[in-house]
């Protein structure tokens, strides 16, 4: 099969670790199959794969180009029906089985998965499914070359504390986009740090955890104030950010 599609979800489409976790997860859902949301469907490529399970696939995309591209990528499944609109304006008329919604980006920051669930969520069957599941994010402290925040593509780093997990969410929860956390870490060695680096998981379903890939949560490094460490030293972060609301929102500092 042949997708056509903008060129941010082309890259989408060549990070065949995503595809391969999205993919796998949706053949081992084992719930019922009448009907299955993808919110956010871009190219179109998991209600590809998830048309070959259900009955019926209902594929939301705000972006008028990636919709028409997916209208076009899918027009010979006659069970995939593809509409141009904000998932917050779809009139849901029914529940579906499974909601497939990929609007993932490292711990959420910069993306609207929290809302559109939080509302979306309302139209899953009792029993129903989401994929992803949920994620968990982990976090690290690190000597970083850049005074800015930025995804860690190309980035040059050392890390100084081992990984701390911070955070879980399971998306059938409601979720409060607001988070505050009292990060504790030890270092492991003598040196400078000068950021935090935070790496998220993406839960695809009970048995299935996607580490970072190239275009699904890429790590995120967060500059701090230089700091003194040695080897065993304890160090307190008071990190915040309002899930969706862009890497502006992030306010850190050592407590
Ligand atoms: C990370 S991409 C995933 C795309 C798709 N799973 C794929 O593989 O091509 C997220 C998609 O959600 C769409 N999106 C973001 N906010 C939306 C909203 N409020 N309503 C509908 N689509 C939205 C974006 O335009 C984007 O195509």
């Amino acid at each position: 099969m042949k997708f056509k599609t903008t060129h941010y979800h082309f890259d989408l489409l060549k990070d065949i670790e995503r595809l391969s976790a999205f993919s796998k997860a949706i053949e081992e859902y084992t719930g019922n199959k009448e009907l299955a949301f993808d919110l956010g469907c871009g190219s179109g490529v998991l209600s590809y794969f998830l048309s070959f399970y259900f009955d019926e696939i209902v594929s939301l995309e705000i972006d008028f180009k990636a919709y028409e591209c997916a209208k076009n990528n899918l027009n010979s499944f006659k069970n995939i029906d593809v509409v141009n609109i904000d998932v917050l304006d779809f009139d849901f008329n029914k529940k579906a089985d499974l909601i497939v919604c990929e609007m993932l980006d490292t711990a959420l920051i910069d993306e609207e998965e929290i809302p559109i669930l939080n509302y979306a969520k309302n139209f899953l069957k009792p029993g129903g499914e989401i994929i992803p599941q949920g994620i968990i994010n982990a976090a690290e402290l690190v000597n970083m070359q850049r005074n800015y925040v930025h995804w860690d593509e190309n980035a040059i780093y050392e890390v100084y504390s081992p990984q701390v997990i911070y955070s879980q969410f399971n998306f059938k929860d409601e979720i409060n986009p607001e988070c505050e956390y009292d990060l504790s870490f030890k270092s492991n060695k003598e040196g400078i740090i000068n950021g935090l680096k935070i790496t998220t998981f993406t839960k695809l379903n009970d048995n299935l955890i996607a580490g970072p890939t190239p275009m699904l949560n890429p790590p995120l490094l967060i500059p701090l104030d230089e700091k003194k460490v040695k080897n065993n030293d304890f160090i307190n972060v008071k990190l915040k950010y309002i899930m969706g609301n862009g890497i502006e929102s992030i306010d850190i500092d050592y407590i």
